[in-house]
């Protein structure tokens, strides 16, 4: 691939910070944290549990503002966009895959990856045949009419990345998303879905606490004290 530095960015993070307030505590999560994701490119974030990688996350996803500094996706500045405009970014650039798969629990596999398309307007037929495609893509055609509770947590979390992938984002978002899902089966669900990403030349941001796994994507970087620091042994 070129040279990344010469790659759009996708999401740039400057000199962030959070700070939660509840009462008289403030617990400062993180402080002038600053990070650029580049088209195509793919960073791990690790970090202890508590370190605030689901809140870098959110931030960089536009699920909540940070305290001071900015966030830019695809050159708009988060801050200065609507609630609605920022929705609808969201929306057509971003991907997200949780650790537990956020599934709707009445609609079958088909249905939860279609109606992400649904939200922007795709036709029923159209979304229907998209979603499809990716779920036989993950390795779901004989699935495609199960409802979440008659699926495996390696299977739901499958769904969970078609869901994400069939809007063609930009960048996935993705938070433990093999989590809950045993060494073997979090391997098969984190191979795929780095694959699916690639082949698609979408960027991923994936916080894991699996160095294996993280070793897998372009940049790996330690969340600590609230910075992010290049990974080291
Ligand atoms: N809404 C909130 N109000 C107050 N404190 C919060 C809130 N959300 C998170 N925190 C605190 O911020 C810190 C970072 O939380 P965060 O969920 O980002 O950590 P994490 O790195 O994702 O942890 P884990 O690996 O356990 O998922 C924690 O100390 C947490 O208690
Ligand atoms: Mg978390």
């Amino acid at each position: 691939m070129s040279d990344p530095s010469f790659r759009a960015s996708i999401i740039r993070a400057d000199q962030i910070s959070k700070r939660y307030e509840s009462g008289i505590a403030t617990t400062q999560v993180l402080t002038d944290l600053s990070l650029e994701v580049r088209e195509g490119e793919t960073v791990a974030i690790l970090g202890a549990s508590g370190s605030g990688k689901s809140t870098l996350l959110h931030l960089l996803g536009g699920l909540d503002t940070p305290s001071s500094g900015s966030v830019t996706l695809q050159r708009a500045e988060l801050a200065n966009l609507s609630e609605a405009e920022r929705c609808k970014l969201r929306n057509e650039a971003l991907g997200f895959v949780y650790q537990f798969h956020h599934l709707l629990g009445e609609y079958t596999a088909v249905d939860n990856v279609a109606i992400a398309l649904r939200i922007r307007r795709v036709s029923s037929a159209d979304a229907r045949t998209q979603a499809e495609k990716l779920l036989t893509a993950v390795g779901l055609s004989h699935r495609l009419h199960h409802l979440p509770s008659e699926l495996s947590g390696g299977e739901r979390q499958r769904v969970a990345i078609a869901r994400a992938l069939v809007t063609s984002p930009k960048c996935v978002l993705a938070d433990e998303p093999t989590g809950n899902l045993d060494t073997e089966n979090s391997d098969i669900v984190f191979n795929l879905l780095l694959e699916q990403v690639r082949e698609r030349a979408a960027a991923l941001v994936l916080v894991t606490h699996d160095r294996a796994l993280a070793a897998k994507c372009d940049r790996q970087l330690m969340l600590r004290k609230g910075q992010l620091e290049p990974l080291t042994d």
